[in-house]
């Protein structure tokens, strides 16, 4: 290693830095907003059921692998390839993997600001009292009034984007660490008020059944591949997030148990999500298909009527803020490292290109909700189709190079020396990553085009 690449990788001061920070990364709005209006859309608990097997099967292996890699490559994932793949005497062309989870990055951080914002704007409207004794007509106005204004929604987005460079500028370690020991618990318990009080609504039983009682007729091939894609979603996965992390880990951790970890508490926080917000919709008679929109429509009905709502509702949205900001982080800093490593600039000058750059796509994303909403491609506005190409293509297709890499490419050898598994355990893990990933995931995408 170069003394400049030494001196650009810090390493995480522990073990457990790193797992705050990989569970920061991991649970965001992928977990509190995504999840519960995919679910919704496409049917319920089929879907939830094929989701959580994806993570258990293909989710857990895969980022055990991308870990790894990243702890024995350790740089940016485009330079992190190149250099395995030396390592392994494979065709250096592997580090357009680094490029290709560069670019997704840099797709899901311009639509993510977007939504981070609709947040930080709901921080405010609980905040004057706007979710006060409303009936779900007056909470839909007020995220419609949201939509349709470019100009709040250029604010927050702008606002947003912002502090996420000011915290990417520091390097990966100051505050974030801070951030997330406080936040994880926080959420944690303020999802389980809010399940509390959806356990009073009325209609807790007929949330828990659409969430948990699956019916196969309602999940088709796309439902099949959003709920694959959502597990690399949800998990950061596929695109160098966690390789990038992974290179900031010290030696002699145990790979397999953070993940574990690192999945378990991403699942539960989903899970939370969906048991908090489906008995809503259905006691105040909702679309559950209502789209991005699900969790803004149903939970300040939640805050407006039970005790404490106030409070609670400014925590909340606060709080999602926070996930979103620890998410935001780790999406541009694979091309951020590379641009430091690569065109030798500063982390400050490095953010402030990559951030302008994602701002500005974030911009176009904002009018696909209002001025440009008639603009269609592939029957999807321009936030529908960054979503679909990111989550249902680029990240289980990196996933699967990444499965395909350690499976078949890099020396066992090597693999078993960086996790330190029982032998039994390295087993398990080899057999899923070499033989069942990288044909799951390419059946699924067979089953999409139609060939069965
Ligand atoms: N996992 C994050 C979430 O669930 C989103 C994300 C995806 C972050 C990919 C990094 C990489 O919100």
């Amino acid at each position: 290693m170069t003394d400049k690449t030494q001196s650009i990788h810090k390493e995480w001061s522990s073990r457990f830095a790193f797992i705050l920070a990989a569970t920061g990364s991991a649970v965001g709005l992928g977990n509190i907003w995504k999840f519960p209006y995919i679910t919704g859309e496409n049917g319920g608990g089929a879907f939830v059921l094929v989701y959580l097997l994806c993570v258990a099967g293909l989710g857990v292996p895969i980022m055990i692998a991308e870990i790894m890699m990243g702890r024995r490559g350790r740089q940016s994932p485009v330079n992190t390839m190149q250099t395995l793949a030396r390592e392994a005497g494979a065709d250096p062309r592997w580090h357009y993997l680094g490029w290709m989870g560069m670019a997704a990055g840099f797709l899901i951080l311009a639509y993510y600001s977007v939504i981070a914002g609709w947040s930080m704007a709901y921080i405010f409207k609980a905040f004057f009292g706007g979710f006060f004794s409303s009936d779900a007509a007056d909470i839909k106005a007020l995220f419609d009034d949201l939509m349709a204004s470019p100009v709040q929604q250029i604010f927050w987005h702008t606002l947003f984007m912002v502090i996420t460079m000011q915290v990417v500028m520091r390097g990966v370690r100051g505050g974030l660490e801070k951030a997330v020991r406080f936040f994880m618990p926080a959420l944690f318990f303020l999802l389980l008020i809010l399940v509390g009080y959806a356990m009073t609504s009325g209609s807790y039983q007929q949330g828990l059944d659409f969430l948990f009682t699956p019916d196969f007729s309602k999940i088709d091939a796309d439902a099949v591949l959003t709920a694959m894609g959502h597990a690399f979603f949800t998990l950061s996965l596929g695109m160098g997030a966690i390789m990038v992390y992974g290179s900031y880990l010290p030696g002699h951790v145990s790979i397999a148990k953070t993940t574990f970890f690192i999945a378990g508490a991403d699942t539960v926080v989903a899970l939370l999500a969906g048991i908090a917000i489906f008995p809503l919709v259905f006691a105040n008679h909702l679309e559950v298909a209502s789209g991005p929109g699900l969790i803004f429509q149903t939970l300040p009905l939640a805050f407006g009527h039970m005790g404490g709502g106030w409070l609670f509702g400014v925590l909340f949205f606060l709080l999602l803020f926070v996930a979103a900001l620890t998410s935001s982080i780790s999406l541009i800093e694979p091309g951020v490292a590379w641009l430091v490593e690569n065109r030798d600039m500063d982390r400050a000058k490095a953010c402030v290109w990559a951030g302008s750059a994602c701002w500005l796509l974030g911009v176009a994303v904002v009018f696909s909700f209002n001025i440009w909403a008639e603009y269609k491609f592939f029957g999807k506005n321009l936030f529908g189709l960054l979503d679909y190409l990111t989550a249902n293509l680029m990240l289980p297709i990196g996933g699967l190079c990444i499965a395909v890499f350690t499976g078949w490419i890099m020396k066992s050898a090597h693999a078993e020396q960086e996790l330190e598994l029982p032998a039994e355990g390295f087993k398990v893990w080899y057999v899923l990553i070499r033989n069942f990933a990288p044909p799951a995931v390419f059946l699924v995408f067979l089953h999409v085009i139609g060939v069965f």
